[in-house]
């Protein structure tokens, strides 16, 4: 088992990361000595059938402690379902000293730290990611549900007590999931660490990664992000280099309908955007082509598709909650492991993205 500590301004803890360590989980919940009157284990159906029965039946004994299931998919981080994880909170009586265990991929992790972060103002939950996105979401402490005008636009920042990460539960993620989850690692080696770049530009196939491989991309992941966030816990200014790809990715999100592109398709679409604008107003040396056919070869889009027009991404951009006074800021690199923000006026990035769209069609 490895082991990070994430520092950040409010609050210090550990990330616990190894394969088949899910099974010690009582011992590594106790070893925080958190108060922990009573546990409400919150999952989602998908991962309820592989691990969750298995996780209440290691803690049920210790601690009273009750499971939730939520239907799988991005429509769980739904008002209607964080109130009904509040009643459960409530009916189970649930105290300031209890804690909530999230047990899932990302969007378990933002439901259930998002009905913690509020429960009684705020109770500890800690983390059990079981996709390799969650590498990045389960860190960092940022919670929230989707509102049907926008994705996590009802949220807070409220930090895990630890993040206890069983890379073995990636043996049974589906490959488009996987494929989701390495498109932030791919983001976190291009705005930290050129030598991982090089080390990810050797993967051949999403099934070809190997265990000891997945390990270490979780583990440097983490670390990039532990570096980023322990600067800036409140995105005020260095974590914003964690939206590399996100601006264009979004907004390719929004406009495909969530469910019909993976989060890191959309990422990974926005990569290839960010290194075309990088090249033309930073003059970023990188040679994007090999880049984008790696990218595709692992099975990523390379392209958006011709019925989504640039005014609906454009438009989807300007909405997006981190443009501010009608600029949209973007991610650059002038080199990998170098990240420069940059504003642009709507019109700015409509030609670009014209431009590198035709690119795409040559
Ligand atoms: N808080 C943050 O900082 C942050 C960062 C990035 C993304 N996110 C959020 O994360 C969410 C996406 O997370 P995700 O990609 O993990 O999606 P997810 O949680 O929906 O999981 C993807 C699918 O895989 C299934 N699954 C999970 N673990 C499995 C396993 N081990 N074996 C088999 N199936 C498994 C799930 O049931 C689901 O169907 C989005 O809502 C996004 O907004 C948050």
């Amino acid at each position: 088992m490895r082991s990070l500590q994430i520092e950040t301004a409010s609050l210090s803890y550990p990330v616990l990361i190894g394969g088949g360590i899910r099974k010690n989980a009582a011992e590594l919940l106790s070893s925080l000595n958190l108060p922990m009157t009573k546990l409400l284990l919150i999952t989602d159906e998908e991962v309820d059938i592989r691990y969750g029965e298995e996780l209440f039946n290691l803690l049920q004994g210790r601690w009273p402690v009750k499971k939730v299931a939520v239907p799988s998919g991005e429509q769980a981080k739904s008002i209607d379902m964080y109130m009904k994880l509040q009643t459960e909170a409530i009916q189970f009586q649930l105290d300031r000293s209890s804690c909530i265990l999230a047990l899932g991929g990302g969007v378990v992790g933002d439901l259930a730290g998002f009905v913690a972060s509020t429960f009684m103002r705020g109770i500890d939950y800690v983390q059990f990611p079981t996709t390799l996105l969650s590498h990045d979401s389960a860190v960092g402490g940022k919670v929230a549900i989707n509102h049907p005008l926008g994705k996590n636009l009802i949220g807070a920042f409220h930090q895990p007590k630890a993040v206890i990460y069983d890379t073995e539960c990636l043996a049974t993620l589906p490959e488009k999931e996987m494929r989701s989850g390495m498109a932030e690692v791919i983001k976190h080696a291009f705005i930290h660490d050129e030598s991982f770049v090089h080390d990810l530009l050797k993967i051949d196939s999403i099934e070809s990664v190997t265990n000891e491989q997945l390990n270490e991309m979780v583990y440097k992941g983490i670390s990039i992000k532990a570096a980023i966030v322990s600067k800036d816990e409140r995105e005020e200014g260095i974590r914003a280099y964690l939206n590399f790809g996100h601006t264009l990715g979004h907004a390719v999100e929004a406009e495909y309908g969530y469910g019909d592109i993976t989060h890191g398709d959309a990422v990974a679409l926005g990569m290839q955007f960010a290194l075309f604008v990088s090249e033309k107003v930073l003059n970023c040396p990188l040679d994007r082509r090999p880049i984008s056919d790696w990218l595709q070869k692992l099975g990523y889009p390379g392209s958006v598709k011709q019925e989504i027009s640039t005014e609906a991404l454009i438009s989807r951009m300007m909405n997006d909650k981190k443009t501010r006074g009608g600029v949209i800021q973007f991610v650059l690199l002038d080199r990998i492991g170098s990240v420069r923000l940059h504003s642009f006026k709507a019109e700015e990035i409509e030609r670009w993205l014209n431009m590198w769209r035709l690119e795409g069609d040559e």
